[in-house]
């Protein structure tokens, strides 16, 4: 009895995390706010699918105002089967499943593919959710085929998944790819082989180590010597500077780690996480709205561009990240996401129906030093709101 009592006052505040877990603090309008959203965004999606030629996958809007699209091999390629698979999963409209089905075809050659880093967003958005939420066992070989596929690309001298073969780095790596080793995570429950997973945690770790500055803000782009592992630049490739945060690159990164304590369970990936989620939150660059601007040492702030993509990004993962932390710091980093959310929902960023190329979200920024991609729709952003949307739906409470 004595030791039965032991064990419970041990692992009480472990019973206590759980049961905040469970018990996110709903915003009644916030939720009949999301339900609106989320069927407008399937209305949306349905229009945009009668756009796009069948080879092709929606990217975003080009500078006369058309809709832009990509081939396969584009890093986005992944969201838009993967947006509409969650789509799916909301409304259960057999139509959103049947265009998921029929982009994601594209999709598959991407297995082998070697040549990229991002097969974590190519493949994982689009088959994952397929597999979740179909039960389809044979995505699971295409999964594992993909994992080897970006395992082929990790270096043990630096301890990294190289980012991208092109420019004249020697090993870049990206904060991004943080995103890419929930696939390799994945691999390695599926099929009993832990090297999946030693790779994601290595890369995690070196990139903890390399990418980070004092205050949790994140450099874009490591450059390494691939034969001694050893730092030869701190660069960005996106933002403003190498010194400064470029936005999407700090919700990579808090998204990342959150996931990968999710994954791991491994502490100092939390801690990561809630050290990054306090460099944005405490930011003085932070608009009241919580939508940032597309890089948070913009000069032109309060008139730089936001980049809504960076904003829908962070809501998902300070939904998640709460779920982990203790009762007032949850509840600060899901009030931050409630904040991001309703913003998110309101008309200075959700699209007019029919408007926007059929785009859920405005006002992102791909990359505004290589004048591409900025104050426009982007599968991106459209991918991560919707998740955050499903994901405020099953946690409040
Ligand atoms: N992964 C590329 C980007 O975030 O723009």
């Amino acid at each position: 009895m004595k030791k039965n009592l032991f064990f419970t006052l041990l692992l009480l505040p472990a019973i206590l995390m759980q049961s905040y877990a469970q018990t996110g603090k709903a915003n009644k309008a916030l939720l009949r706010k999301a339900d609106e959203t989320l069927q407008f965004a399937a209305r949306q999606y349905k229009l945009m699918m009668t756009h796009v030629p069948d080879t092709l996958l929606p990217r975003s809007t080009n500078k006369d105002g058309s809709l832009m699209t990509s081939n396969a091999n584009w890093w986005t390629s992944g969201f838009y089967p993967g947006t509409t698979w969650y789509l799916y999963e909301y409304t259960k409209d057999p139509v959103l499943k049947a265009e998921a089905l029929k982009r994601m075809e594209l999709c598959k050659k991407n297995q082998f593919n070697t040549r990229t880093h991002d097969l974590g967003f190519m493949m994982y958005c689009p088959y994952g959710n397929a597999l979740r939420i179909t039960g389809d066992t044979a995505y699971k070989r295409i999964l594992l085929n993909s994992a080897r596929s970006l395992s082929t690309r990790f270096n043990p001298t630096v301890g990294c998944i190289k980012s991208w073969d092109h420019g004249t780095w020697k090993f870049p790596v990206i904060i991004d790819n943080m995103m890419n080793l929930e696939l390799l995570t994945w691999a390695s429950r599926e099929s009993g082989d832990p090297r999946f997973e030693k790779i994601a945690r290595t890369h995690a770790t070196t990139t903890m180590k390399h990418h980070f500055r004092p205050d949790y803000s994140s450099y874009h782009v490591i450059d390494y010597d691939p034969a001694t592992g050893n730092v030869l630049q701190k660069k960005t490739h996106q933002g403003l500077a190498d010194s400064s945060a470029w936005s999407r690159g700090q919700a990579w990164g808090l998204y990342g780690y959150t996931m990968m304590y999710r994954e791991t369970k491994d502490k100092s990936y939390l801690d990561e996480a809630r050290h990054i989620a306090d460099y944005i939150l405490n930011n003085k660059h932070m608009p009241a709205d919580l939508i940032p601007y597309w890089d948070y040492d913009a000069p032109d702030i309060p008139n730089a561009p936001r980049d809504v993509s960076a904003g829908a990004v962070a809501a998902s993962a300070l939904l998640e990240l709460s779920r982990y932390t203790g009762k007032a710091e949850g509840k600060r980093y899901w009030n931050a996401a409630e904040t991001m959310l309703t913003s998110l929902c309101s008309p200075a960023y959700l699209a007019k129906e029919g408007a926007n190329n059929d785009f859920i979200l405005m006002h992102s920024v791909g990359s505004l030093p290589h004048n591409s991609e900025v104050d426009v729709p982007l599968t991106y952003a459209d991918y991560y709101f919707v998740e955050a949307l499903l994901r405020y739906k099953q946690w409040a409470k």
